[in-house]
């Protein structure tokens, strides 16, 4: 076992950790601990834009962008939290092109803006320009120039380092424990303040935009040391991925005036969203795709879930392809041989967010109860935490503006509590615990392979807990989840080196799949409502009354307990949400 000893430790280098971890280090000794070479993080895979109501191009006011943040989500936002979001996003925006970051420009030379789903001017009356953009190569960009400033400031980076335990002394965090990827032995980074920053899980489905890398590794481990997780049951799905590969195809697209159309080449958003059409929010988009499926206005038209459709993008030219949207040319070149300028694009809606996660407050503090108490030195940030800036489905561009308005403010947070912190709790009893796991992984016994139980588990996640719901399907899957978790304890992996195992990762990566996946379920069987991207078909209304609240659950053996936390609607009384 190897010690180390910081002040801070941020889990995860993707925008959120790496700008918490820029903001810490100006007053602490901060390390950085990923599973990957940091430029790597999936922060790198967000295409389109980041968002914020700068008024380049035509008018807008952060309090518009408010508005379509809590309308989008379906009112499950908290409002406050919304208005600091947009508030922020200014600023924000402003201090990345200070920092270096290369945005598109206008002919006048400011950041360029276009549009993206659920984006409004005036409340709801037309899509506006609110999306700030580097080409379709946004989040790679923003991440380059954190990780340049991060380098700058000393942080000192654990590249290629599987976090497998948190150290808790009841509620104060003392650090963590991780496996070097390289060597395969067990460190332990003590520290008085730890923020997770481990991205998304949608790995948990089968079609996901989402890297191999995106497995809740944060979620799932707080989960097991009785954190509870927040609204879990709401997942989003991008409509446009490659299809049958998911790949992410930018909402900008859309934004640049791509068209949806079906097997009879039909614009049939017209039908769904008359006044934003193509560019309604994302669930409103993918069920209407699903529904144009399941009709039998797929493109093969023989009603197979697998079907796909169309989206338009040869009338928008090779000038605007070619400097607005390089990478998503070059990516449908690649996978599906098709010139985008030539031909529509073939898609299907792919499993891309995760709404739900480890529930903070607004600097990041990770919160313990739908009281509001809160762990002492514990934060998480971006997309593997719930701040509830999203509600019930996020708004495209409000992903990469989550990951710098908080992570700076949970940055900001861990310099100012680090003055006066309590030495951290003792990690001896985790780190035991993480090698004697580890060890029964590699025993050299035989045991189930890990590969088919997560290809169970991606098939029935994406069957059962997708984009249509019922409670029948939903509580074969919650079973077949919690059979599928028995199994795994007998799994053992088949290559027992040391060196750079990634049978062990993978292993390691699919106990925390699995434990999410279980969450997942059983909070979204318990919600008997539809409310954004939790569209049930036994339930198809929104019920303000009985589920205007948020989900909180915990993790307890086999199974999961459930409470609830207040939505804050202090600006908007909800409305039904037309668009
Ligand atoms: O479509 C996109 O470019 C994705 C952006 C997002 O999820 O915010």
């Amino acid at each position: 076992m190897v010690n180390h000893e910081f002040e801070a430790v941020i889990v995860g280098a993707g925008g959120s950790g790496l700008y918490a971890a820029l903001e810490a280090s100006k007053g602490a000794r901060t390390a950085v601990v990923s599973k990957l070479y940091p430029i790597r993080s999936h922060t790198g895979a967000a295409q389109g834009g980041i968002s914020a109501a700068l008024g380049n191009v035509e008018e807008d006011k952060p309090e518009w962008h408010a508005f379509d943040t809590v309308k989008g989500g379906d009112y499950l936002v908290d409002q406050n939290v919304a208005m600091i979001l947009a508030e922020e996003a200014v600023q924000a925006v402003y201090d990345l092109e200070n920092r270096g970051l290369p945005f598109n420009r206008t002919p006048e030379g400011r950041i360029d803006q276009r549009r993206f789903g659920g984006h409004t001017r005036n409340f709801g009356e037309a899509p506006v320009r609110r999306a700030c953009y580097a080409a379709d190569r946004t989040g790679h960009m923003i991440l380059q120039t954190l990780y340049q400033q991060c380098i700058k400031n000393e942080v000192s980076f654990f590249d290629e380092f599987q976090v497998v335990d948190v150290i808790l002394e009841g509620r104060r965090c003392g650090g963590v424990v991780a496996v070097e990827l390289a060597t395969g032995e067990i460190h332990v980074l003590r520290a008085k303040a730890v923020l997770f920053a481990t991205g998304g899980f949608g790995r948990i489905f089968k079609v996901t935009s989402n890297a191999y890398a995106n497995t809740g590794d944060g979620p799932a481990v707080l989960a097991r040391r009785g954190v509870p997780l927040e609204d879990m049951e709401f997942f989003q799905f991008h409509p446009t991925g490659i299809y049958r590969l998911g790949i992410l195809i930018s909402e900008a697209v859309r934004g640049e005036g791509g068209i949806l159309r079906n097997n009879e080449d039909e614009r049939f958003m017209e039908r769904y969203a008359p006044t934003l059409l193509d560019l309604a929010p994302r669930d409103m988009v993918a069920r209407a795709m699903l529904t144009e499926i399941r009709e039998g206005k797929g493109i093969r038209g023989d009603r197979k879930i697998d079907d796909y459709l169309h989206l338009d993008a040869t009338h928008l030219g090779r000038e605007t392809l070619k400097t607005k949207l390089p990478d998503i040319t070059s990516f449908v070149q690649t996978y599906l041989g098709v010139d985008p300028a030539e031909a529509p694009i073939p898609v299907q809606p792919t499993a891309h967010y995760a709404m739900g996660g480890i529930p903070t407050d607004t600097h990041g503090r990770v919160v313990a109860d739908g009281q509001g108490t809160l762990y002492e030195g514990l934060y998480a940030v971006g997309e593997c935490a719930c701040v509830s800036v999203h509600g019930a489905n996020r708004l495209g561009t409000n992903s990469l503006l989550d990951l710098v308005v908080f992570g700076r403010r949970a940055g900001i947070h861990i310099a100012e509590y680090l003055k006066n912190a309590p030495e951290p709790a003792d990690g001896a009893e985790a780190a035991e615990a993480a090698q004697r796991w580890i060890e029964t992984l590699t025993d050299g016994k035989k045991g189930p392979h890990g590969g088919y139980i997560r290809e169970e588990m991606q098939e029935m996640m994406m069957s059962d807990v997708g984009i249509y719901r019922n409670g029948e399907a939903m509580q074969r899957a919650v079973e077949t989840m919690k059979s599928l978790r028995q199994r795994y304890a007998e799994v053992r992996v088949q290559d027992t080196a040391k060196q750079f195992n990634t049978d062990l990762l993978e292993l390691i990566e699919l106990r925390n799949l699995l434990d999410l996946a279980l969450i997942t379920a059983v909070s979204a069987e318990n919600r008997k409502e539809s409310r954004g991207a939790h569209a049930r078909e036994d339930y198809p209304d929104r019920d303000d009354e009985g589920w205007l609240k948020h989900t909180l659950a915990w993790l307890e053996g086999d199974e999961v307990r459930l409470d609830y936390k207040p939505v804050d609607t202090s600006v908007w009384e909800p409305k039904p949400r037309t668009y």
